[in-house]
């Protein structure tokens, strides 16, 4: 049985003062939320903040990014053993901000995958259409598309300690959610795709929602067959929104 995984992605916002308060405000709730995994992603510059103040509860905590090299001349980058210094468990990979304002190729996004797991951190790796390209009919090949570039380099068994998150690119930050019925019909091709190549692997990998989730619309996302959890942006920098998700979908 899949746990759901319910993960803040709170992008570049914050400060050290708000993410004290979330924090607080996360571990107060977190024990009410036992049948779900929590993570959140603040900036960089916060992992060790929040590494001091999520040890030894039941929140666990990753980055938003990683580079796809473990060291060297690489100005403004982060690599994945220094996140491993700082202890954390996952770290989102290929979100579609990246891919589109940052210009990471399918890739490139490949090989930062493979660069968490050399470092024993869990990939999330995020694939989604944009408006354009579900209008034209094409999300499936694009999430096939994106996918692939993941499993020709890394193989299927690196998803036995991996994430996936579908994000259609018009429902982040747009307050336009995925009907269920959309998204599920998206991830249950994510997850026919994976049993092409090993059934067992496929049953057992978590594919998270993300775009626009919220209180209001997480439960009945959850409730669908092949959805694990949820990415949520605008919703995580909330305590009390970001575990009413999380409490929707036990
Ligand atoms: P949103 O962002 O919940 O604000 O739409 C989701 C994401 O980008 O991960």
């Amino acid at each position: 049985m899949r746990r759901n995984l319910v993960a803040g992605n709170w992008k570049m916002n914050g400060s050290a003062e708000s993410i004290r308060g979330l924090l607080q405000g996360i571990k107060e709730g977190a024990a009410e939320v036992a049948a779900a995994d929590l993570v959140v992603f603040p900036p960089f510059v916060y992992i060790g903040l929040v590494e001091q103040q999520l040890t030894g509860t039941s929140v666990a905590w990753g980055t938003q990014n990683l580079s796809e090299h473990a060291s060297g001349a690489y100005t403004g980058e982060v690599a994945g053993p220094m996140l491993q210094d700082f202890h954390c468990t996952y770290v989102i990979v290929g979100h579609s901000e990246r891919r589109t304002l940052y210009g990471e190729s399918d890739e490139m996004v490949a090989r930062k995958f493979a660069a968490a797991r050399k470092v024993n951190i869990q990939p999330i790796l995020c694939v989604g259409e944009t408006l354009e390209e579900r209008d034209q009919g094409v999300t499936e090949s694009v999430v096939e598309r994106q996918l692939k570039a993941v499993l020709d380099l890394e193989g299927i068994e690196a998803f036995n300690n991996a994430v996936i998150a579908y994000e259609p690119v018009w429902a982040i930050g747009t307050g336009r959610t995925a009907t269920p019925q959309q998204a599920q019909d998206v991830h249950a091709f994510i997850r026919a795709k994976l049993a092409e190549r090993n059934p067992t692997v496929a049953a057992q990998t978590r594919i998270l929602y993300g775009g626009s989730m919220k209180a209001a619309n997480s439960g009945e996302l959850m409730a669908m067959a092949d959805i694990d959890g949820g990415l949520i942006g605008g919703a995580s920098l909330d305590a009390k929104d970001f575990l009413a998700i999380a409490r929707s979908g036990c």
